[in-house]
């Protein structure tokens, strides 16, 4: 029996083993949040233009898809499909290393001791000065591939190791580059504020001002950059500060996120609701309260359990209790040459599921749905779903099960990026 209204196709990935959706998907500030998720055995999905039109039973495919002659099939026998990763808080454009300062902190020293010192982000932000646009490039396409090949097909990048304008927009346009040269979605943050520069440090209100009055027009005008992003902490930028800068942002259409309790808790949280950031990320030492107060507030909590981890913490982000509180959950890499050097999307799972006690199905919509939402795409990617961008990370995997406990390991077969693959055709 042939239906009247079949869908039309132009690639459809065909014969999976198994393709994970999910029933209930968070859609945004006052909705529910879902955790579960659901393996449908010998899936076919279908997509047009990019985006998904049907998802279901191989066998159902004939009855629904109509086929063209020009559709194309992707053999997806014996392989595991999920959402492909989106990771909604990296630090992955910088020069340079930091193992000194590693092996430093290894013996005692703190993070933020290193940054007060002038080393730290200050440290990388001399290596970002002194490289031009193309070695810039260079280096960080090497991270991007590796991003890519754990199943990242979603990545936002910050700048913030320039801390002058010119720099700054020197960040800027190498995330360009990386988008023009790349297939994933690249998301663009700007974050003049991530620390105050050292010969500005007596001056940081001045510092704050010029943020505001001079970078943030010029960075809206570049148009590169969707989001504003602020380091509220010690050392950093108090609560005062960082409104000023995530206000100033707003006016140009830059949406606010911030870097809060990271280490020390100043009131980020509070800033974050009152702003209407669309994240706030770390949260390490969100106390109840905090986690109150982003109850209702479409504020989308990241927890960085690769950063706590890296930075040796007793504690880590009480991700349990902010999902018990009905919070929307999302994980992220924040990739970076200090505090985090855990890169690859498998490994933020692994770490989700062994410092956070986040359950596979967690840690996967965490990874995925939930950080579609920390960039702002939580309609258009994160999950297998009709309507929604083809974008699929291929597992040579039995089940999602398997992708945080082979910790380390890799098991990617190919991405699918708009419904195109991306390596293997
Ligand atoms: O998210 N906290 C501030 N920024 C980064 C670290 C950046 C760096 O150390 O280079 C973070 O941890
Ligand atoms: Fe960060």
């Amino acid at each position: 029996m042939t239906k009247e209204n079949k869908v039309s196709a132009d690639f459809i990935l065909h014969n999976l083993d198994s393709a994970v959706v999910y029933p209930n998907p968070y859609r945004g500030k006052g909705t529910k949040v879902g955790w579960e998720t659901k393996e449908l055995k010998h899936a076919s999905i279908a997509s047009k233009n990019g985006k998904i039109v049907w998802i279901g039973n191989s066998a159902d495919l004939n009855e629904n898809v109509k086929i063209e002659s020009d559709t194309y099939f992707y053999n997806g026998e014996g392989l595991l499909a999920v959402p492909g990763f989106v990771d909604s808080h990296t630090h992955l454009l910088y020069a340079g290393n930091r193992a000194d300062e590693f092996e430093m902190r290894v013996q005692g020293k703190t993070y933020l001791e290193i940054l007060a010192a002038g080393g730290g982000i200050l440290n990388t932000t001399n290596a970002v000065r002194n490289l031009s646009e193309e070695e810039l490039f260079a280096e960080t396409s090497h991270r991007l591939d590796m991003a890519m090949d754990s199943g990242v097909t979603t990545i936002e990048i910050k700048t913030g190791y320039g801390l002058d304008l010119k720099n700054e927009l020197k960040m800027l346009r190498v995330i360009d580059m990386l988008k023009e040269e790349y297939p994933l979605r690249i998301v663009t943050t700007f974050m003049g504020a991530h620390a105050v520069p050292a010969d500005r440090v007596n001056d940081s209100d001045s510092f704050v001002d010029e943020i505001c009055q001079e970078w943030i027009p010029a960075v809206a005008e570049t148009k590169s950059a969707v989001f504003n992003d602020v380091f509220t902490e010690k050392k950093a930028f108090s609560v005062e500060q960082s409104r000023k800068i995530l206000n100033a942002g707003l006016k140009y259409g830059l949406k606010p996120k911030i870097h809060a309790d990271e280490v020390n808790v100043l009131g980020g949280v509070d800033l974050a609701v009152e702003v209407g950031a669309v994240s706030a990320d770390h949260l390490l030492m969100t106390g109840d309260e905090g986690i109150k107060k982003l109850v209702g507030s479409g504020v989308i909590p990241t927890v960085l359990p690769g950063t706590s981890t890296y930075l040796m913490e007793s504690h880590h982000a009480p991700a349990r209790k902010m999902i018990e509180a009905g919070l929307p959950v999302a994980i992220a890499s924040d990739h970076n040459p200090g505090s985090c050097q855990f890169l690859g999307a498998n490994m933020i799972q692994s770490m989700a599921m062994l410092q956070l006690r986040m359950s596979a199905s967690e840690s996967l919509i965490a990874g995925t749905l939930h950080a579609a939402h920390a960039v702002d795409m939580g309609n258009e990617i994160g999950a297998i779903e009709v309507g929604r961008n083809m974008d699929i990370a291929l597992f040579e995997l039995d089940s999602f099960k398997q992708i945080g406990y082979h910790i380390g390991q890799n098991y990617l077969y190919d991405l699918i990026i708009g419904g195109e693959s991306i390596y293997k055709d």
